[in-house]
């Protein structure tokens, strides 16, 4: 883990997400407190029982946990209300690192999706970005110059076979993250996706073949795939002043996966020693 640097003191937000140490949000919760921040812990109330929340409360300097769906708009509501009370005013970030496929953990393929699956998906994958963001806004919960921050994949822009309806999902969350960018840009509020790696957790387990693809981007990507503890010290970044002109972007945080083709590493992975050069 890198050392402190006090990008983000005096800085409060609600991070969404953490549900065990493998999550992004864990490891992005653990690098914000180290950055010198503030924060609220949330997740879906089913989170309780079988999530670590807690843990990672008192791991972070006893953060103040709120429980919320993030498909229910009351529950959000409540959450940015408690958030500005225990953190005393209008927050410098907001967190999305919320997705579920609910066809994609079923084995449902493309062609078949159960629509009223996919319209959950979509949901707690992507409209609870906009409904976070609109929940905030309404209880006044964000501050002028914040920073709202939302977890992509590439399969927005291109197919992975497994990845399914969860391409679509992320596609939604992405043109949210624009459409809403715009708005928010009046006051001088951010908003971005970093689309990341393939990354060992709960909902990347939860693909089929997510370890070929895993294994897939290792081979591409000249840096290898980004863990969880790169991708928080990135996101770290962007929740700081010195990002405070990036908005509406989709920023790859993927070891240079997203630039390549074809990598020397994936034809020998497929055909053996064939190339015999010295190159990289
Ligand atoms: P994770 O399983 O640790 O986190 C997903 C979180 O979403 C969990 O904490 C879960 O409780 C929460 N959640 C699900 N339904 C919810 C609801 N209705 N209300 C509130 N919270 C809800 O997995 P991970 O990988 O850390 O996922 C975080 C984000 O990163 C997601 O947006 C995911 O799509 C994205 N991402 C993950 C990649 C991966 O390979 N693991 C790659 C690129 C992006």
């Amino acid at each position: 883990m890198a050392d402190s640097n006090g990008l983000l003191a005096g800085k409060t937000g609600v991070i969404s997400g953490a549900l065990d140490p493998d999550s992004i949000a864990w490891a992005l919760a653990e690098a914000a407190h180290r950055e010198g921040a503030r924060f609220v812990l949330t997740n879906a109330p089913v989170a309780r029982r079988f999530g670590r929340l807690d843990e990672l409360a008192e791991a972070t300097g006893g953060s103040p946990v709120v429980y919320a769906d993030a498909t229910a708009d009351d529950e959000l509501e409540d959450l940015f209300a408690q958030a500005t009370d225990a953190l005393g005013g209008p927050l410098d970030f907001v967190v999305h690192s919320i997705g579920m496929g609910m066809n994609v953990r079923k084995g449902r393929a493309y062609e078949e999706l159960k629509y009223e699956w996919y319209q959950k998906s979509l949901d707690i994958s992507a409209i609870s970005l906009h409904r976070m963001v609109r929940a905030a806004l309404a209880k006044d919960a964000l501050a002028d110059g914040g920073s709202v921050l939302a977890m992509s994949y590439i399969g927005a822009q291109r197919v992975f076979s497994e990845y399914s309806e969860m391409g679509d999902a992320k596609a939604l969350l992405e043109s949210i993250v624009r459409s809403f960018g715009y708005r928010l840009g009046r006051r001088g509020i951010r908003i971005n996706a970093v689309s990341q790696s393939p990354t060992k957790t709960t909902a990347g387990g939860g693909i089929q073949g997510f370890d070929a693809m895993f294994d897939f981007a290792e081979k591409v990507a000249p840096l290898g795939n980004a863990d969880q503890a790169s991708c928080a010290d990135y996101c770290v970044t962007l929740l700081s002043d010195y990002t405070r002109m990036v908005t509406m972007q989709t920023l790859y945080h993927d070891g240079g996966f997203s630039a390549m083709g074809i990598s020397d590493a994936l034809i020998e992975g497929m055909y053996g020693d064939v190339l015999g050069g010295d190159d990289a």
